[in-house]
């Protein structure tokens, strides 16, 4: 490899949310902190080189993107996703979390029903309360150590009045990639349905190997003029604290809704630095990224291989994607609250409990494993221990 990702960078004082607030969230500065999902990488140096020359300039005012950052994204996701972007299409935003925000304020009112399919990423349920709607849930099946959408109870669950359905593909915390067949199904579903496809993409590139990834909208015309993707290259580069998203809609109506809701809120510009560091990634950081997305899967079959043999007792859910691990921690007959301090305070590791992706997440963990290898070993080892002196 030419990258070293094995590297143990200290990101203590650093304001890293992951780093620097043990003491703070966890009353406990020994935690190993594998929880909230950013990369314990430096980013590319290639982007690092960029951003330092930009840093020299020395000047940071109001900022936006030029022809030179569409046309890096179009090829992106022309080369990697097979999905062919406009630049009309390309909406900037500063995080997808406030464009899902902005999305149920733009397309949904009070009380109407929002689909997720649980267990899934949390801040979406809370985007969809917080903006007093009503969650509707279809939990996803968990079949011979694998997640699966249950279409059956979809189609039982959605109607017109539910007006939105937020997609994440791929799947956190499960780490389903989901098949262009699911897809399709899906969509067929909300199409007949009316009810319009947020696409939530940031992992849409963190594939493992003979895995494929599906960018919705690229399925055919229909599901583009009925869909919103949301994208941003802070997953897959490491540059979540830049926070730079393109959320992408292709039908111009739905587009200009948006675009409205963003301008209501007094969004105009992008932190210059996160436009810089998106374009040089998806035109400079394709080896960068190849080799990260490799060295991420090897995490997680070292997890697996680590769990078979010394903690048969957690379980591995199969995963194609993403730097999110989900464990099932259930034979240990635990319930949330021992479970959480089990982790925290017996094994000293701060994951994410399984019960805020949803009820049925209830004995589970999501583990983030964009750690150098030995970070990740040290935290299984004191699972391990704390397991045996149970
Ligand atoms: C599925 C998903 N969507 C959105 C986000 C957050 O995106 P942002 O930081 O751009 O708001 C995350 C972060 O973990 C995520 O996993």
């Amino acid at each position: 490899m030419k990258y070293n990702f094995d590297e143990i960078t200290d990101r203590s004082n650093t304001n890293s949310i992951k780093w620097n607030f043990n003491t703070e969230f966890f009353n406990d500065e020994d935690i190993i902190p594998m929880w909230i999902a950013d990369m314990d990488f430096k980013a590319s140096p290639k982007i690092l080189e960029k951003l330092k020359e930009r840093v020299n300039h020395g000047i940071f005012g109001y900022s936006k993107p030029t022809d030179t950052y569409y046309d890096a994204l179009i090829n992106w996701f022309k080369s990697i996703h097979n999905f062919h972007v406009k630049k009309e299409w390309v909406c900037l935003t500063p995080g997808i979390i406030p464009a899902i925000n902005w999305i149920i304020q733009s397309y949904t009112k009070r009380d109407d029903k929002i689909m997720i399919q649980t267990p899934v990423y949390h801040p979406f349920a809370k985007c969809i309360e917080n903006n007093k709607r009503k969650v509707i849930t279809s939990p996803l099946i968990l079949r011979n150590n694998k997640y699966y959408m249950d279409f059956e109870d979809l189609k039982k669950k959605m109607d017109s009045s539910v007006k939105l359905m937020i997609l994440c593909n791929p799947h956190n915390p499960v780490g389903r990639v989901w098949s262009e067949k699911e897809l399709i199904t899906l969509c067929n579903i909300c199409m007949e349905n009316n009810t319009l496809i947020v696409s939530d993409e940031i992992h849409g590139d963190l594939i493992f190997k003979n895995n494929k990834h599906t960018s919705l909208a690229s399925i055919n015309n229909n599901v583009l003029e009925n869909s919103i993707t949301c994208t941003a290259a802070s997953k897959t580069f490491n540059l979540a604290g830049l926070q730079t998203s393109n959320i992408i809609i292709a039908n111009k109506k739905l587009r200009n809704k948006f675009l409205n809701t963003m301008k209501l809120n007094g969004i105009d510009e992008i932190n210059p630095l996160g436009i810089l560091a998106t374009e040089v990634a998806y035109t400079k950081g394709q080896e960068w990224y190849l080799e990260v997305i490799k060295y991420i899967e090897e995490n997680y079959r070292f997890l697996k291989e680590y769990c078979k043999e010394k903690l048969p007792q957690v379980k591995v859910i199969e995963a194609e994607g993403t730097y999110l691990a989900w464990l099932d921690f259930r034979e240990l007959g635990m319930n949330n609250e021992e479970l959480k301090n089990f982790m925290l305070k017996k094994a000293k590791v701060a994951f994410n409990q399984g019960y805020i992706f949803g009820k049925n997440g209830g004995g589970f963990e999501r583990i983030n494993i964009a750690c150098p290898r030995s970070v990740l070993k040290e935290a299984l080892d004191r699972i391990y221990k704390a397991y045996k002196n149970i």
